[in-house]
């Protein structure tokens, strides 16, 4: 028999959960959805799913396993808390809370029922990274030094609640929060050191332009940047390691990588290289002899399998793939992030 789930907001990613949860996941049936604004509840005919009327009748259905949360950002906390106290396991989605204080508070709820409690991190099985993070287990480019991760739109302000500060709104804690998710799991060990720029170029009230800076304890540096207004994007991935380089374009996966070739040793000229841009010796190209162009690695990359491994836990045959204990340290990040930006200077850290 699958575990019956109800989605609280059906809005854009709540009727995006209710239709991947139908197509994908055989395990979870969709029972039915609240939103707080009828209107948006219509579409569950059209889903063939029952609208509950409010969050108390989700929550005392005793056939409801699975609570999904898909509603803006300052609600996720007191509706996550009311969901574990009525028993029910929990998946928040992303950001899971407005600062690290919030989610301890889910937390110690989560410890007192036993229920599970997940955020969907669903960008750790975007293809782009999948790749980044395969090239890094595989050791095709050695030690990564420098990490440049990259996400830009061309529209401007921050739309509807994302642009309010009390709804949570802002790029830090919407892309930001896949950025630097992403950027931990690529590197385990502890963040050592934060800065954060962020703008408000077109959305007065919260940040909508940012550059984030982190400095993992492996000496690995990453810049991850998410704009509104590009019209030239750079590569989604830019990853320099100590041998090789990897670069991704954009969501489609083209992309390229170079390696050292082992038998190839560089000699240095005796004299200094004429390039374009005059004399130079530091910056002068590497002769092509010495490296190769590599395949990037193929890899299996689909959003489904974090409700796979969420059903999986539910039947207790795994461990949760996305961990409360990552989602605190990504949190304590971003509170330190919004620190860096209020003072104008970086943070040394151990997260
Ligand atoms: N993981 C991802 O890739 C991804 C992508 C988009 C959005 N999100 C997250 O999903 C959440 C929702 O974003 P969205 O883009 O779907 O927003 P949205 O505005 O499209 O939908 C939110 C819905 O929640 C409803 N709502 C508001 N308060 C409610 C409450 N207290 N109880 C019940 N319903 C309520 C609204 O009426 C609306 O229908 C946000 O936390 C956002 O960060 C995640």
């Amino acid at each position: 028999m699958p575990f019956n789930s109800a989605v609280i907001g059906l809005g854009g990613m709540g009727t995006w959960h209710v239709k991947s949860i139908q197509d994908k996941v055989s395990r979870i049936h969709v029972k039915g959805a609240y939103d707080i604004r009828p209107e948006a509840l219509e579409k569950t005919a059209s889903l063939g799913i029952k609208a509950y009327s409010s969050l108390d009748e989700v929550l005392s259905d005793p056939e409801i396993d699975l609570v999904t949360i898909a509603i803006p950002n300052d609600m996720h906390a007191p509706t996550a808390i009311r969901a574990l106290r009525a028993g029910k396991n929990v998946v928040c989605e992303k950001p899971v809370t407005l600062n690290s204080a919030e989610l301890q508070q889910i937390l110690d709820v989560q410890k007192e029922t036993g229920k599970l409690f997940s955020v969907h991190q669903n960008r750790r099985w975007d293809k782009d990274f999948c790749i980044v993070k395969e090239a890094k287990k595989q050791g095709l480019l050695g030690e990564l030094t420098f990490v440049e991760s990259k996400v830009q739109g061309s529209r401007g302000s921050m739309y509807g609640w994302r642009g309010y500060k009390r709804n949570g709104g802002g790029m830090l804690l919407d892309w930001g929060v896949h950025l630097i998710d992403q950027i931990m799991q690529l590197d385990p060990t502890k963040v050592v050191k934060v800065d954060s720029h962020l703008l408000s170029v077109y959305t007065p009230e919260v940040d909508d332009n940012i550059k984030l800076m982190l400095l993992f304890e492996d000496g690995m540096s990453a810049v991850l940047e998410m704009s509104t207004m590009c019209l030239i994007p750079s590569p989604r991935w830019h990853v320099e390691g100590t041998k090789g380089t990897l670069c991704i374009d954009d969501w489609s996966c083209k992309g390229e990588m170079y390696q050292l070739k082992q038998d190839a040793a560089m000699e240095w000229d005796e004299d200094i290289v004429y390039t374009e841009a005059g004399p130079t010796r530091t910056m002068a190209p590497r002769p092509k002899y010495t490296m190769n162009k590599i395949a990037l690695p193929k890899v299996k990359a689909d959003w489904s399998e974090y409700y796979n491994n969420i059903a999986d836990v539910m039947e207790g045959k795994a461990e949760l793939i996305v961990k409360p204990e990552q989602t605190m340290r990504v949190m304590k990040v971003i509170d330190l992030l919004f620190k860096a930006s209020e003072e104008g200077h970086g943070f040394k850290c151990e997260i």
